[in-house]
């Protein structure tokens, strides 16, 4: 058993897909791929890929249309946005592909497995602004911890500090700070928080162990569940539960 199993969206997603929590639509392709294959999609080798898996490729893509979303079952890449998990034409799909298996490859010590990609349904979201190259947009993103059922903790995912790190200081607007701020404080006082909890706590549920659980904010202030995975390798700000999570940001 690898270590990343029960962080794959192979083993959450069914878990969570029928509960009435809003979601994006999501297509998985399991990929039955040797290793060689894999590593040639870096490279633009895209024939095995179609040969075994176009069909449902196909009919993801008809079901969405562009732009869409696509990751593999474990990660975006999503600081390179615009060459990674936001794809907007049929003609981008090859490249991006290659982007996220390589970026997937190049995660941690021995990289991560490939088992699946992922098509979602393109959410607008609520842009704050963006941020890594002036590309990413910066939504209102929330992180939650459980432990066996129990929600822990939860934190606001943008922190100044990783947006400052990963951005020119003059592609961010001016107040970007205070965009955060008044985001937050909204939140805090609309009561929306506590309805956000109520929804995290019923996907909490669903498992036992310790857990990570990202909402999205979209356009239309809905919160959107987004991601999961195991709390142990799920990037932790600090607070009193961080050092059960040992990963660095991601
Ligand atoms: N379906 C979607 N439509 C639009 N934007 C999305 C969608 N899913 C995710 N996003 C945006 O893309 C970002 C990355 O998505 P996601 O959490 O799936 O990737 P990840 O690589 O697993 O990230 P993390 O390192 O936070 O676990 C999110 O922060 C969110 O802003
Ligand atoms: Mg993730």
């Amino acid at each position: 058993v690898v270590r990343t199993d029960k962080s794959s969206m192979l083993y959450w997603w069914p878990k969570i897909k029928d509960l009435g929590v809003p979601k994006p639509k999501t297509v998985i392709v399991e990929i039955n791929l040797n290793e060689t294959e894999i590593e040639g999609l870096c490279d633009g080798h895209t024939k095995p890929l179609l040969d075994k898996h176009g069909q449902q490729i196909k009919a993801a893509i008809d079901k969405f249309g562009f732009p869409l979303f696509l990751r593999t079952d474990l990660v975006s890449n999503k600081h390179g946005w615009k060459k990674s998990c936001y794809v907007e034409s049929l003609a981008q799909l090859p490249s991006h592909v290659g982007n996220v298996v390589e970026f997937s490859l190049m995660c941690d010590m021995m990289g991560l497995p490939v088992k699946a990609l992922i098509f979602r349904e393109y959410v607008p979201m609520k842009n704050l602004f963006r941020a890594f190259h002036g590309e990413m947009p910066v939504n209102p993103e929330i992180r939650f911890f459980a432990l066996d059922g129990e929600l822990l903790c939860w934190h606001w995912y943008w922190i100044k500090e990783a947006i400052q790190q990963g951005t020119e200081p003059e592609l961010l607007p001016k107040d970007w700070k205070k965009i955060i701020e008044v985001e937050k404080n909204s939140a805090n006082s609309t009561g929306e928080l506590m309805k956000l909890c109520a929804k995290a706590f019923r996907v909490a549920q669903k498992f036992k162990g310790f857990w990570s659980i990202d909402f999205c904010k979209a356009a239309d202030n809905k919160w959107y569940l987004i991601d999961m995975a195991e709390g142990y390798r799920s990037w932790h700000p600090e607070c009193d539960f961080a050092e059960m999570s040992n990963n660095p940001r991601k």
